[in-house]
């Protein structure tokens, strides 16, 4: 049994809360982070149903009236981070960040919504938040997807939430850095800089927000405005699933026009998915938008649409591949392909074991009863967990914790681990 309980991973999401939000970790993430916020409510659901409820109401509150959730919401100032609200220039009431991240926030709804014990207070929060989220899916269709494809495209990687994963590297590369500002990055103050993107990247990062700042931030014109474009299975597996989630959400609450629009987009967005899979690989692949081209890489993003209801032969050929891996990493999944002479098992998105991935393919494989693939994710992370403390990501081989220290998402995804192998759901 594990030695580690709730009350560790209680202390740690405490730690940090700043009442209306909690920052990712001190220091290194000191705003409230999208999709962070949203996965973190499941943890502190465990012990405080309304304090949950309104971190995904404060994220929420900063939604732009496009429909758009940002990835940061900068509540307050603070110059340990860039790049801050002065290099966004989004000029919001509270500053936020241009760009958005996977859009998990209908699922983990949904899900706070099924296992509530305060009824009326879940169907209140689920009932105001219902609407939003489905004009924040709307908008990427919109936005994301302008030719109807059926599958949203991020225009930076850092809206992919797998910031300097090896799928970008030939797209970010084509984005020009000529002209772009001079700056300091703070996030090597915090963490060990072989932890984290390299300087080359970090500059393409910020040409890209400096051309949609150029923009004025104009939605309707980024997507064919950006020379990065690229359709990550994952990201669009977290939204179909999200949809397919708040479609039946819609229906418990009693609103068919939401539900039917929801579980159209579901349906065609899976279809859709299907042209991404390489038989070859035995995954999902990213396509590169801007070229019209499949991209050569073997990471975690084309094995996260397991947490879509992709085909059953689906799941199991992932299932498969994650077994596979098995035999080069000991702590699955690791977020790139060992095998591969571009991984590297310590850089952030480049090989190391997220346990926020590990829980979204272990809930999609468990639905689609691949329950000893699932379980052995599970068990894995918790041992992380274990060995390691509540780091930001780790070392698939040796499980060196990696990153960040006492990460709020990593300790309520352990808490949904916990509750999970203790059966107590
Ligand atoms: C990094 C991660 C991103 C996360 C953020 C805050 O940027 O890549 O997924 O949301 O940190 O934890």
């Amino acid at each position: 049994m594990p030695t580690i309980g709730f009350d560790d991973c209680v202390a740690v999401i405490r730690a940090n809360d700043i009442g209306n939000y909690t920052v990712p970790t001190h220091g290194l993430y000191p705003f409230q982070w999208n999709w962070d916020s949203c996965l973190t409510a499941l943890g502190q659901a465990h012990f405080d149903e309304a304090r949950a409820w309104t971190e995904i109401d404060t994220l929420f509150a900063n939604q732009w009236e496009d429909g758009m959730v940002p990835h940061i919401v900068f509540h307050k100032q603070d110059d340990g981070y860039f790049p801050g609200p002065e290099v966004w220039r989004t000029n919001r009431p509270t500053p936020t960040s241009g760009i958005t991240q996977p859009p998990v926030a209908g699922f983990a709804v949904r899900r706070l919504f099924e296992r509530a014990k305060d009824r009326s207070l879940a169907e209140e929060r689920a009932r105001a938040l219902l609407p939003r989220i489905h004009a924040w899916h709307e908008w990427f269709f919109r936005c994301r997807d302008p030719q109807g494809s059926g599958l949203v495209a991020i225009l930076h990687p850092w809206e992919s939430g797998r910031d300097n994963a090896i799928d970008w590297d030939a797209a970010l590369e084509r984005v020009p850095t000529d002209g772009v500002m001079p700056f300091t990055r703070r996030d090597l103050l915090h963490a060990d800089p072989d932890h984290r993107p390299t300087q080359a990247q970090y500059e393409r990062y910020i040409a890209l927000v400096q051309l949609f700042r150029g923009l004025g931030w104009k939605n309707e014109t980024l997507h064919h405005a950006s020379p990065f474009k690229v359709v990550d299975p994952g990201f669009n597996a977290i939204l179909f699933r999200s949809c397919a989630d708040l479609a039946d959400l819609a229906d418990e609450l009693g609103e068919p026009t939401i539900a039917t629009s929801a579980r159209a987009r579901a349906t065609t967005g899976v279809e859709a998915l299907e042209g991404l899979w390489s038989d070859e690989c035995r995954q999902y692949l990213c396509f590169d938008r801007s070229i019209g081209e499949r991209i050569d890489s073997h990471s975690v993003g084309g094995l996260l649409s397991a947490f879509a209801p992709i085909p059953a032969q689906r799941a199991a050929d992932i299932a498969a591949r994650i077994q596979e891996l098995a035999n080069v990493a000991s702590f699955l999944v690791p977020s790139h392909d060992p095998t591969d002479h571009r991984y590297d098992g310590r850089r952030y998105w480049r090989g190391p074991t997220w346990l926020i991935v590990n829980y979204m393919i272990a809930d999609g494989l468990s639905t689609a009863r691949q329950k000893t693939v699932a379980e052995r994710i599970v068990a894995d992370s918790l041992r992380l967990i274990e060995e390691s403390g509540f780091a930001e990501y780790y070392d698939p081989q040796t499980g060196e914790p990696c990153g960040g220290g006492r990460f709020t998402w990593t300790a309520a995804i352990a808490m949904e681990f916990l509750a999970s192998s203790q059966g107590a759901q």
